[in-house]
């Protein structure tokens, strides 16, 4: 791609249309990116913002419509036409092979397109990448090694030394910590000062307020808004994206705890890195309550529910559930004792993406009246009409966007496969429900149900344990909160009864209480 003055026009869609059985993902769709730019793509969840991005790289052909880069009509046939374009593309859901470096990753990403380097050379380049641009990754680091924030780094990277001008970033804070977010941002606005042209999906109306310069919204396959960012407010956002008015607001009344549903004692527990990630925990959720975990991620949260979900096999302590023991079960026994778990890893652990929404929805009640019928021992008749009509419920219930309950999952959008897995698990009567995550991708509709919901679930008498990254969710939400740093609880507190700097001095290890008053707290 030659030289582009600022503003000038490098991307154009028009007319771009896109169907799947039962929806029509992309609806006579005109968008424009400049050089210079970052724009912000918002919609809500299925409104088509991936389906557009893997157009424009060359993964859909679109039905109708046209496609222009730098003024001129291009026909992109494949992601490898794309990037000899300059279109540069980091999926929401990333894939890479775990057993390269970092460096040898973005040799091959390279070699792919006909350029051949060096190691020596391709180290020298990526230094010089580091330093004017910030992301810095240790090349020699293996993929298997990284944090998804370090992954997405790595993507970025292969993007920028393919020679992209449009780069494409598909949601790419979901799995960042604030930190990371705020680094990748001013990376972000380095590269739009040098020219390129930055299309930022993201569902977080205060980093859109950040980081854009303009703002395009898409709701039900079409664009509904175009604005400035200096022109745009985030309630005004929040209702072109989901079409009515959104609270921001949590109804929560006061807790009634009851029994002790949930008690952990002294847990410890590996991870898969070797290293031990959970050390000595203690804690425990009542009937009624919401206990929330605040931490930077990788601070022992993911290890610490895989372990209480019965996925990972803890070396020391005990949980109890109901005062019985249950260290150590498997996970099947687990959801038989009444643990349901909204998992973190959405597509790979939430759903089977080849079966179909109805079946993903009865997936663990299925041996279950009234969905099959005991024949004889051991033999059961599935009732298709039940599931069916069980499946329609909670898809209206949980406003689900799908074409139908046979669709399969996995061509749901993000939010609907993560709406899917929420209705699945709080419907199925646990007693304690695992909340790893439960708004991350989701919109601001979509969230704002599933707080409520989370808080109703309290109000019926279960036990939530909700582990997020999003500090104002866990404070907005839990009743009791411990921090989490380095497989350790540093703190102990009741929403509002901490400010939020010291809360951060706890999350960033700065700051810790004495081992026996968090132990007195779940007493
Ligand atoms: N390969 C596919 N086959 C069938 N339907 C699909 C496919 N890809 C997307 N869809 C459908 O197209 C619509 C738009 O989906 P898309 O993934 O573009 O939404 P999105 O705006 O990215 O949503 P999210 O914010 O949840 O990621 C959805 O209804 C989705 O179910
Ligand atoms: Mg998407």
């Amino acid at each position: 791609m030659s030289e582009v003055a600022p503003g000038q026009v490098v991307l154009e869609v028009r007319g771009i249309v896109k169907r799947f059985p039962g929806v029509v993902a992309n609806d006579h769709v005109d968008l424009q990116v400049r050089a210079g730019e970052v724009l912000a793509l918002l919609g809500e969840n299925g409104a088509g913002k991936t389906t557009l991005m893997n157009i424009i790289y060359g993964l859909y052909t679109p039905d109708e419509g046209e496609i222009y880069v730098m003024g001129r009509r291009v026909h992109i046939r494949g992601p490898k036409d794309a990037i000899s374009l300059g279109i540069g593309m980091v999926h929401q859901h990333f894939m890479q092979v775990e057993e390269l470096t970092v460096l040898e990753n973005i040799i091959l990403g390279l070699r792919e397109f006909g350029i051949i380097l060096d190691t020596e050379k391709a180290k020298r380049m990526l230094e010089e990448a580091f330093q004017r641009y910030g992301l810095r990754v240790d090349p020699d680091a293996y993929i298997w090694q990284l944090s998804a924030g370090e992954k997405q780094r790595v993507e970025i990277m292969k993007a920028l030394f393919r020679g992209a001008k449009i780069l494409i970033l598909d949601e790419p804070t979901s799995v960042l910590t604030p930190q990371e977010t705020k680094e990748l941002f001013k990376t972000l606005r380095k590269f739009v000062e040098g020219g390129m042209a930055v299309i930022f999906i993201t569902h977080k109306l205060q980093e859109v307020m950040e980081v854009a310069d303009r703002i395009v919204v898409m709701r039900r396959g079409k664009v509904v808004g175009r604005l400035m960012r200096e022109e745009a407010t985030i309630p005004q956002l929040a209702r072109l994206m989901v079409g009515r008015e959104v609270l921001f607001r949590i109804e929560k009344g006061e807790a009634r705890p009851g029994e002790v549903v949930l008690r952990v004692e002294g847990l410890r527990a590996m991870s898969d890195k070797g290293v031990e990630a959970v050390k000595g925990i203690t804690f425990s959720v009542r009937k009624g309550e919401i206990v929330g975990v605040a931490g930077v991620a990788g601070n022992g949260q993911k290890e610490l529910v895989e372990v209480l979900y019965g996925l990972r096999r803890p070396t020391a302590g005990r949980v109890t559930l109901f005062g019985k023991d249950v260290t150590g079960e498997p996970t099947h026994r687990i959801i038989k004792f009444g643990i349901s778990l909204i998992p973190e890893e959405r597509v790979t652990m939430g759903i089977v993406p080849t079966f179909s929404v109805a079946d993903n929805l009865i997936l663990e009640i299925v041996d279950r009246e009234p969905f099959s019928q005991k024949v004889f021992d051991g033999l059961r008749k599935l009732s298709f009409e039940n599931i069916e009509k069980y499946a329609e419920e909670l898809i209206r219930k949980f406003d689900i966007r799908t074409p139908s309950s046979k669709t399969k999952a996995g061509y749901l959008s993000g939010g609907n496969i993560q709406k899917l897995i929420l209705a699945r698990e709080l419907s199925r009567g646990a007693y304690l429900i695992i909340a790893d995550q439960p708004t991350a991708g989701l919109d601001v509709g979509a969230t704002e149900f599933i707080r409520n919901l989370l808080v109703k679930a309290r109000d019926s008498g279960n036990a939530v344990f909700l582990v997020s990254g999003d500090l104002s969710e866990v404070l907005s939400l839990s009743d009791r909160v411990m921090v989490m740093y380095e497989g350790e609880i540093t703190a102990v507190f009741r929403p509002g009864e901490l400010p939020i700097e010291e809360i951060g001095l706890y999350m960033l290890g700065a700051k810790k209480m004495p081992k026996e008053e968090v132990e007195r707290f779940w007493e």
